[in-house]
């Protein structure tokens, strides 16, 4: 990529405005590397700016990451609905940033779990189209015992309740008398949520634990998030 100015490029990592990136690097707050850089237009190539610093800080990720964010239940996985967002779980800088940061897909308020979050639109479509038929496992919890015809009408393709198109044929592990895994390969709304309502049961808690062949690590809380690497996001379209 072509060298960007410095105010545009912190600028676009929501450090603030070009006024504001003006006055960081007359005050010296601004490093490469040893240097400092007082002025707001020079050229930063892109294998360089990983080396800035702001006020001795690495800078936040730079343009093309993907977050990995164990979602708590109770915040929604939107910018624009009222009450707790899972925007709110990251840095408040980053609601600056342009491209702006979108989930991967969504998550339900009430659903837990491994949650994507990127600002790369590209990889984005790559990882949600439907045509990528990217596993998907969940957790369930119920409210009836499993019957044990489930495992065959999940794969058999389910029609779900004001729908005309088949779902993918999905996958159902028992865990126990109430508890099973669920792997599907597409994201419509509710979709695990409506999957059980469709035979008589109905799902009291719901965690996604895997996308492709990437897992929610164990030591990853509810509530907290980490940045990947290029390794890690490659395990999302691993053939499970
Ligand atoms: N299925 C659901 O019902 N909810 C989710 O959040 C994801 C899949």
């Amino acid at each position: 990529m072509k060298p960007v100015r410095l105010d545009r490029f912190l600028g676009n990592l929501g450090y603030g405005s070009r006024r504001d990136i003006a006055i960081l690097a007359r005050q010296g707050r601004i490093r490469l590397g040893e240097t400092v850089l007082r002025e707001a237009d020079a050229k930063i190539g892109m294998g360089e700016a990983g080396a800035l610093l702001v006020d001795r800080e690495p800078i936040d990720p730079l343009p093309g990451f993907v977050v990995m964010m164990h979602k708590p239940t109770g915040v929604t996985c939107s910018h624009k609905e009222a009450g707790p967002l899972v925007f709110s779980l990251l840095p408040e800088r980053w609601r600056r940033r342009d491209p702006a940061v979108s989930t991967v897909g969504r998550l339900d308020k009430e659903t837990s779990g491994l949650l994507l979050l990127t600002d790369d639109g590209a990889l984005l479509h790559k990882i949600i189209s439907p045509k990528a038929e990217i596993a998907k496992t969940y957790r369930a919890t119920l409210a009836r015992d499993l019957r044990g015809d489930e495992a065959l009408i999940f794969a058999s393709g389910l029609i779900l309740e004001s729908e005309d198109k088949p779902l993918l044929p999905a996958g159902l592990d028992v865990l126990g008398p109430r508890e099973a895994l669920v792997t599907i390969f597409e994201g419509r709304y509710h979709q695990v949520r409506r999957m059980f309502a469709a035979i008589g049961n109905h799902v009291e808690t719901l965690c996604r634990e895997r996308i492709g062949g990437l897992s929610l690590p164990a030591e990853l809380a509810p509530g907290d998030w980490t940045v990947l690497s290029a390794a890690e996001v490659e395990r999302v379209f691993a053939v499970t």
